[in-house]
Order: structure tokens, then C-alpha cells, then sequence
């Protein structure tokens, strides 16, 4: 809708100059010697789950996509033929297995259990290269001096099938007849390469040398750019021959360097960028992808162990076939490489398609398999699920303290979610009772479907999706909480303003929410943000945008990532932590408009709300009397507070400050633009125990303010 330019200004006019904006200055008071209340230790955290790419095409570094040719059963997704000329008549064809074919007939090639369909290159020409191409996720990266790990299965047509079938076409009457020109032995050197899209640059190249044989076999080897070589991702991955014949592919693989060298390990730049968030845990492994579309596709922990050869993946909760490449073994490395603590979700019995099992004999399966999932992260070496991790190679049990049952079963509205808290809670007690389990249905949020009936959980999980003015409006929210209530975990949370990552406006509103945790923190003992990831990119020829859900941390292609607004503000609240609660007393907090919702036609007109505009909390670190005070601005024009420390002793009268601020709501970063808002860190002078500080206009501002002793 076009609103005309002159009301445009009127609303902006009414945003600004409202309440007690020119009235007495602004006033934070900290009262360091009423510091009793502890922060907890566990507050920031992260969250996860297969959404956006978040694994595949994102910090799992696998970059082949569609690796064992399940994305689809139509079409070989990702991949296309490769020929040098047309006249070969080369083809590609996926094959899936089926079990009851009769021996050597080409459908029964499946490898295992789950490498069950393949792909096959038909190449009737020789001397003339044909081969099979995969444009990875969104392309492959390439950069200079880098080794990259490929791997495949590969099958050509020795001499068996030959026998059996004599004059007959190698692939039985299933598929179209090869022509008789076809060799019966595809044994040779195979080319493997990284080349540019066009084919016309190649980066990497390789060899493997095919067997002789109707078996498969899995060939490596180490694919190694030049150090001139310019970075892109306009570039494939292509495995050719130039020889006749049937060539059979499963589990294409391609690794990059990987964080830590981990095999099967996840993507450096954006390991780092969390090990920067200092998060003390990772929930796991989600939200919605907890549950899956239905019963069968909840997460399939079991199936995620092992090696990548026996992973079909599942159908995710959001439109794509995960590869499982990021199982349960891998989160947990995931956890120990960024120092986080793993915050386990286990399946509780509710799938999206709304589904439920009901508590009782029906559920207990659901139990036992959350119980042997905790005996893989924390059962000793004899236990069988236990030995399981040792024998993946992790003898020490993972650190495990809170296990949260289900994701968002509010949405069951049958009621069930009551009893099967408690089967779930009953059962991991009895077995752990080191362990907490966390109901993922809040008093708060859901009173009618709250667990009632058996043990208060002591830990409820609020999710909030907002825009900027709710958090505006509802940072105060926990100060007005129940301390005998049960502890809160913000299990999801965001300020959804900017796509695909979050904007400057989302920020403030992040901050504003996140003083109103930190100031709460004896009781919000966990929070973390969602989603973490988002792949960028937009939809091509070939591949759909990358993306299902607008608004997220950090973004990422191919070859780049960055950090959000947010994504800073998460940092900082992290980085600049103490751990005692300071409380402060506010004065004269100036406050805007929140425009009022628009109302049906023939309502009356709903009033505007007052909301702040100054943001505040603080805590100490207990032993060296640094105080943290963090302070957000929502306003586009500078704000003066004064500060005043009641108990503070001495003050050094030089502090840190850290500020991040933009021009305007709507200012953000992006692939292209990936540091036009980062944090910048300066000293102020003239700290005392009574000073001035001016908040720059739309800013989130942290003061370390040094005591000495
Ligand atoms: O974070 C995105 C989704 O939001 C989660 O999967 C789900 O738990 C919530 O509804």
C-alpha cells in the first residue's frame, strides 16, 4: 500500500516526539552493593537444525550435492552429463535397486542398505571424453593452494555380466539396450577434475584407475589447486573417461580442508565465527527438524551413526533430503570444537503432519530410544549404545546436564504432550538422574496445554518470533516473573526484521530482548537465538533459492560468510559477560509510539502504545569488579543518559567501549557487503562513579568499567 509522502512524515514525526522525550535526563542507577543475584552460566547459547542449509551446503563441508542420488527419484538433482561431443550420444540414468531383480541384472546394484540407487553413464564412443558432473551446492568452491578429498563409488562392466548375458545389452531387460559397440571392459584411468562451469578452466585434476570387474569398489584420492588459482564458485566437480562403455557412481563425495582436519568435518570459516560466539551450549537437533513431516522421518539418530556408506539420510522438515552427513557423532564433535555443552532434544512422539502417540505402552519405544540415545552421548564403554561412541572414536562419554523433551508440542492440541513429559522425564530420571529434562511447552506461552499432572519440570521453554516493536515492548517481560516458578529456557528466539539475515532495526530489538534476559538471568537460565544459518543464495536454472525461512544469524555461499547485526550482538553479549547481577534503578526512560495495529473496518481506531527507547543491564564480575553495562538506543537521534554507581569504590576514569550502529533501521550486511556493521571498540575517558555517556543514534553500546581495587 502507498501511503502519501506528507502522512509519512506525520507517522514519523508522532514515532519520535512523544512521551517524556524532552523531559528530565535519563538516569541508570547501579547498585553495586546489592550484586547478590548470580548470572547463569549457561545463558547464551546456540540453536541448530537442518533448515536453510544449514548442514548441507552449509558448516557440514561435504559440497557434492546429492551425493547417493536419493534428492530425487525422477532425476539425478545436481547432476548433468558431461560430453566433449554430442555425436558420442552419451546418457545418464539413475538406477534404483530393486531387490527382487534377478542376479547380475543392473537393478540390483544397490551397495548396502543404503546405497541403493546409482548412477549410470552410458558412453558409447570412445576416444572422446564423457563423464558425469555435479554442480555442488550452488557451485564448488575453489581456492588456491587447497586439497581437496574426493571419493566414489564406481562400478564399470567387466567381464561377468558379459558371460551371462552373451550378445545380450549389459543392463538387462529393464533399461534400453547399450549398443553393440559398447566394450565389454571399462577398466582404465578415469579423470577426476574441479573445472569451471563451462569446462573450459581446470583447477584440480586426477586419476583413478578403474578395476577390472562387475564389483564395486570405492577409489580416493586428493584433488590439489594451484596457488594462483583465483577464488570462485563458478566451478563443478566432473568424473570422465574417454573409453566405452557403462559406468555405475554412488556416493560421490568431495571434502575441503575440513576444522580440525576432522574427517567428515565441518566448514572452517564458519566453525570460527562460532567459536567467536563463545556459546556455552548447542541445542540440538531442533527445532522442527526434531520432529520431521512424519513419524518415520523424525530425526534418525540411529541411522546418522558410522561411516557417511551407511547414511540414506530422511526427508527433512523443510523441502530437502538431509544426507545425515551431520549425525548425532557429528554434533557432538560440533560441540567439543566451539567449547559448547550439547543441550539435547530428543524425540517426543508428535510429528508435524500432527500425529501424536499417546503416553503409555505405545510410547514406550519413543522412551527407549531417547534413553539408548543418551547412552550413546554419555553410557560408558560397556554399554552397548556406549561402546557404539567408542568404537566411532570417542571413548570419554560427551558432557550431557539438560535433555529437552520434543519441540514446540504446543501445536499437538490433544492434550497428550502432559503424559508423555512425564513417561519421558520418568524414564531419563530413573536411568540418569544427573539429567534435567526441559518441557518444550511454557506455563506462559501455553497455559491450557501446560505439563500439570506428575513432577513440575524444572525447566520450561519459551520460543518468541517478534518484530522489533514487540521486543521494544516486551524486554521488561521477565522482570515481572514467579522466581518460584520454574527456571526458563528461551529455547528460540529472534527479532524477524531483514532477509536473509537480520538488519540493524532487528538488532536493537535482539538487545533490547537480551538486557531484559540478562537482568533476569537468575531465573532465564538458558536462551538462544534462531535460526543460526542461512545459505543465501537464489534460485538458478538448476537449483531453488537456498533459503526457507527470512531472517537469520549468519549467512554464507560457497566461498563467503558473515555475520548479521545480530549476529554481533550476540557476540558482544556473550563476550562482555560478568557473573553477578548488577540492579538498576531507570529514570526518565523517554519512550515512542508503537504504532497501533491497523483494525478491522467499522472498529474503533486501536490507541498507540508508549514503548522505551533506552535499553539497559549490568552485571560484575564478582572477582576482578569489572562492570559490564550494556545499552541500547532504538532512537535515530543521539540519547545522553547519566550513570551513576552506587558501591563501586574507585573507578578507573578510562573504560572500553563497543558500539554497534548504522545510519538508518534498515542497514545490514550481506555476502557483498559483509562488514558494514561490525562492532567498534574505542576508550572514553572520564568514568566516576557519576558520569555522562551519549548513545549514538541506533546503537547497542557496552561500557567495560574497570573498579580499582
Ligand atoms: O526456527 C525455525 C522454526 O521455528 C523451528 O524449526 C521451530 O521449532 C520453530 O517453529
Amino acid at each position: 500500500m502507498k501511503i502519501p509522502m506528507f502522512k509519512t512524515c506525520l507517522i514519523a514525526l508522532a514515532v519520535v516526539f512523544t512521551g517524556t522525550a524532552f523531559a528530565q535526563a535519563t538516569k541508570l542507577t547501579l547498585d553495586l552493593t546489592n550484586s547478590k543475584l548470580k548470572v547463569s552460566p549457561m545463558l547464551y547459547g546456540l540453536m541448530t537444525e537442518e533448515i536453510n542449509h544449514s548442514y548441507d551446503g552449509g558448516l557440514y563441508a561435504e559440497l557434492i550435492r546429492n551425493r547417493i542420488f536419493k534428492d530425487n527419484a525422477n532425476t539425478p538433482e545436481g547432476w548433468s552429463l558431461v560430453q566433449e561431443d554430442t555425436s558420442s550420444h552419451a546418457s545418464i540414468k539413475l538406477i534404483a535397486a530393486n531387490p527382487n531383480s534377478i542376479p547380475f541384472d543392473e537393478q540390483r546394484l544397490s551397495i548396502n542398505g543404503a546405497l541403493t540407487t546409482c548412477l549410470r553413464l552410458t558412453v558409447p564412443k570412445a576416444g572422446v571424453k564423457a563423464g558425469v558432473a555435479n554442480e555442488g551446492y550452488w557451485g564448488i568452491p575453489v581456492k588456491p593452494s587447497t586439497s581437496y578429498k574426493a571419493s566414489f563409488y564406481l562400478k564399470g562392466t567387466g567381464s561377468m555380466m558379459q558371460r551371462r548375458r552373451p550378445g545380450g545389452a549389459p543392463g538387462g531387460a529393464t533399461n534400453a539396450p547399450a549398443p553393440a559397440s559398447i566394450e565389454n571392459n571399462t577398466a582404465g584411468p578415469i579423470t577426476v577434475t574441479i573445472e569451471s562451469a563451462d569446462g573450459k578452466i581446470i583447477f584440480a585434476k586426477g586419476t583413478v584407475n578403474l578395476e577390472k570387474s562387475d564389483f564395486w569398489k570405492k577409489y580416493e584420492l586428493t584433488l590439489t589447486t594451484a596457488a594462483d588459482v583465483k577464488p570462485t564458485k563458478d566451478a563443478r566437480f566432473v568424473i570422465s573417461t574417454d573409453r566405452t562403455g557403462l559406468y555405475y557412481f554412488n556416493l560421490v563425495s568431495l571434502f575441503p580442508p575440513t576444522y580440525n582436519n576432522r574427517v567428515n568435518g565441518n566448514r572452517i570459516d564458519l566453525t570460527k565465527m562460532l567459536i567467536d560466539l563463545k556459546s556455552k551450549f548447542l541445542r540440538f537437533p531442533g527445532g522442527n527438524y526434531l520432529e520431521g513431516p512424519d513419524f518415520a522421518n523424525a530425526f534418525p539418530w540411529k541411522t546418522t551413526l558410522g561411516p557417511i556408506d551407511n547414511r540414506p539420510g530422511h526427508k527433512g522438515s523443510w523441502g530437502y533430503r538431509p544426507t545425515d552427513g551431520m549425525g548425532l557423532y557429528e554434533f557432538l564433535m560440533w560441540c567439543e570444537e566451539i567449547n559448547a555443552e550439547p543441550l539435547l532434544g530428543v524425540y517426543a512422539g508428535y510429528a508435524l503432519n500432527g500425529d501424536h502417540v499417546d503416553a503409555g505402552p505405545l510410547l514406550k519405544p519413543y522412551v527407549d530410544d531417547a534413553l539408548d540415545e543418551i547412552e550413546y552421548i554419555i553410557g560408558d564403554a560397556k554399554s552397548y549404545w556406549g561402546a557404539k561412541r567408542v568404537a566411532d572414536g570417542h571413548p570419554a562419554p560427551f558432557k550431557l546436564t539438560y535433555v529437552e523433551i520434543g519441540n514446540e508440542d504446543w501445536f499437538d492440541r490433544s492434550n497428550s504432550y502432559d503424559g508423555r513429559f512425564t513417561q519421558f522425564r520418568e524414564a531419563i530420571e530413573a536411568k540418569y538422574p544427573q539429567l534435567t529434562c526441559i518441557s518444550t511447552i511454557a506455563d506462559a506461552q501455553y497455559p491450557n496445554l501446560m505439563v500439570k499432572s506428575g513432577k513440575k519440570p524444572a525447566i520450561l521453554d519459551e520460543h518468541y518470533y517478534r518484530s522489533s516493536w514487540d521486543m521494544f515492548e516486551w524486554a521488561n517481560q521477565y522482570d515481572k516473573y514467579d522466581r518460584k516458578s520454574p527456571k526458563i529456557f528461551v529455547g528460540e528466539w529472534a527479532t524477524r526484521e531483514g532477509k536473509p539475515t537480520t538488519n540493524l532495526q532487528a538488532a536493537l530489538g535482539d538487545a533490547a530482548w537480551m538486557t531484559g534476559m540478562e537482568r533476569n538471568s537468575d531465573h532465564v537460565i538458558m536462551s538462544c537465538y534462531a535460526p543460526l544459518f542461512v545459505r543465501v543464495d537464489t534460485a538458478t536454472a538448476t537449483a531453488p533459492k537456498a533459503w526457507q525461512w527470512d531472517s537469520d544469524l549468519i549467512g554464507y555461499d560457497a566461498l563467503n560468510s558473515y555475520g548479521s547485526p545480530s549476529y554481533y550482538v550476540q557476540k558482544l553479549f556473550a563476550e562482555y559477560l560478568g557473573d553477578v547481577i548488577v540492579p538498576i534503578t531507570a529514570a526518565n526512560i523517554p519512550t515512542q509510539n508503537r504504532p497501533a495495529p491497523q483494525q478491522r473496518p467499522g472498529a474503533a481506531p486501536a490507541t498507540p502504545k508508549a514503548v522505551p527507547t533506552v535499553f539497559y543491564a549490568a552485571t560484575q564480575d564478582a572477582k576482578t569488579g569489572t562492570i559490564y553495562l550494556k545499552l541500547v538506543n532504538a532512537l535515530g537521534t543521539v540519547q545522553p543518559i547519566e550513570i551513576s554507581m552506587n558501591g563501586a569504590g574507585k573507578m578507573k576514569s578510562e573504560a572500553t567501549m563497543v558500539v554497534v550502529k548504522g545510519q538508518k533501521p534498515e542497514d545490514t550486511n550481506s555476502i557483498t557487503e559483509p562488514t558494514k556493521i561490525v562492532p567498534i571498540t574505542s576508550k572514553i575517558k572520564g568514568v566516576a562513579a557519576n558520569f555522562k555517556q551519549k548513545l549514538a543514534p541506533y546503537s547497542v553500546t557496552i561500557l567495560k568499567l574497570e573498579t580499582s581495587k
